[in-house]
């Protein structure tokens, strides 16, 4: 068993339990993922056939299947089993592997690209750029969607009206970001902001576990127990409701192509 630790053991727990509805609520994932996959696709003159591709934090296999279609040979990696079951059954891989991103049982230069949507920000993010570098052969590409600080900034304002307790920001800066894939010979970063839009902040709060940031959105758990504080939360998010009766929650991501 490749989680060992018990932060890793509860992200793999959390997203087997999800596999069967996550496609329907992966949202952002998706949006990502397809500008991810358009980005990798273009750094191939011959495009994806007949190329080995190694999606690392596969989750339920979308993006397999996507890079299948166009004739690759997929290998999905995952902390959760759940999830490589889920693409085992629906054939979007022709091999899984239940691993860490931080060590990736594979050989070195085995793979002519990875592609990692969204799955990274619970690494060790140097470890997981080492790794993918040392798997892909010279002349390969690395591709990653990452979350940047900065995302959920309507949380964090909302929050700050609620009580004045510190709120750590969960997600590394791009200057960070870069340096972890510092590693490689040539490194392009973009950043993009995402606005998701949700009815209700049960909704919006809930979406946060698909994307590691529940800690986040579950600070009513710890420090906001009180009903006065978990009201004035509501109320500072509620200000925000947009003139189409939506409530709005920023991601800012990183695209990182990376090769030697
Ligand atoms: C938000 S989902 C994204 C799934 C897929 N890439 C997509 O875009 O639809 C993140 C996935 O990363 C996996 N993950 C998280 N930490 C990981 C790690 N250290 N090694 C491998 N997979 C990990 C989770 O189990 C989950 O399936």
């Amino acid at each position: 068993m490749p989680s060992e630790t018990p932060h890793k053991q509860q992200i793999a727990r959390a997203f087997s339990q999800a596999a069967a509805t996550y496609d329907t609520a992966a949202v952002l994932q998706r949006e990502v993922g397809s500008r991810l996959l358009a980005m990798l696709e273009a750094r191939f003159s011959d495009g994806l056939r007949g190329k080995t591709i190694l999606d690392i934090g596969a989750g339920s296999g979308w993006f397999g299947k996507e890079m299948q279609a166009r004739g690759a040979t997929v290998i999905a990696l995952d902390l959760a089993e759940g999830m490589l079951r889920h693409t085992a059954r629906h054939r979007r891989a022709a091999f899984c592997l239940l691993a860490d991103a931080e060590r990736l049982p594979l050989a070195d230069n085995s793979v002519d690209a990875c592609f990692s949507s969204l799955a990274v920000q619970w690494c060790d993010l140097s470890a997981a750029a080492a790794e993918m570098r040392r798997v892909t052969r010279n002349g390969g590409t690395v591709a990653a969607a990452t979350v940047v600080e900065g995302s959920l900034h309507q949380l964090g304002g909302a929050w700050r009206a609620a009580d004045s307790d510190a709120h750590t920001n969960p997600f590394l800066g791009e200057a960070e970001i870069r340096r972890a894939f510092g590693c490689f010979a040539h490194t392009q970063t973009e950043t993009r902001t995402h606005t998701q839009t949700f009815a209700d902040l049960q909704d919006l709060l809930g979406s946060l576990k698909n994307i590691g940031a529940n800690h986040v959105g579950n600070r009513e758990n710890k420090g906001l127990t009180g009903k006065r504080r978990w009201q004035r939360f509501c109320a500072a998010y509620e200000a925000l409701r947009r003139p189409d009766g939506l409530l709005p929650l920023d991601y800012r991501i990183a695209y990182i192509l990376a090769g030697d």
